[in-house]
């Protein structure tokens, strides 16, 4: 008969070595989206609040682009397994203009992390009648700007 106290502890090993190689995604670093807009997440803290700045590489006004302050939440409950769910908001500094950002960070099937977002571009009217065109929606994709070696 085969024992099965050695089969148990293969299993349990494989499962380990499984959980500990399980990549997870990190908001934290230097990111560039697919209309070339770069952003920077400095911190998260304990409670998932970050802070950063972000450069748009576009703009819906004629101003121009300085780099502006953005803020979020990440989710930290466990059941987000590396792959939180987060959100944040850019006030930018050259326009009246607010976005929010909602999204989830992914790690791809190669291994490499991208944050699937859509957003909301609030601009501000002159008054509510022209209300019903004061917002733009979107998706953006971002992957981690390489660091130079
Ligand atoms: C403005 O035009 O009033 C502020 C800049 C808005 C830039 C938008 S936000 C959504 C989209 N993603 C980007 O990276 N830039 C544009």
């Amino acid at each position: 008969m085969v024992q099965a106290t050695p089969l148990l502890l293969v299993l349990f090993l494989a499962l380990v070595a499984h959980g500990l190689a399980v990549k997870k995604c990190s908001l934290t670093g230097r990111w560039v989206n697919d209309l070339g807009s770069n952003m920077t997440i400095t911190t998260v803290n304990g409670n998932g609040a970050f802070a950063g700045s972000y450069h748009t590489a576009v703009t819906a006004t004629s101003n121009e682009i300085k780099v502006s302050p953005l803020q979020g939440s990440m989710q930290k409950s466990p059941n987000q397994k590396g792959q939180p769910t987060f959100g944040f908001t850019v006030n930018w500094s050259f326009s009246d203009s607010i976005t929010v950002f909602t999204g989830q960070c992914f790690v791809d099937e190669y291994g490499k992390e991208v944050l699937k977002t859509m957003w909301l571009l609030r601009s501000r009217v002159e008054n509510i009648k022209n209300d019903w065109k004061a917002t733009r929606v979107g998706t953006n994709v971002f992957t981690r700007l390489q660091t130079q070696e």
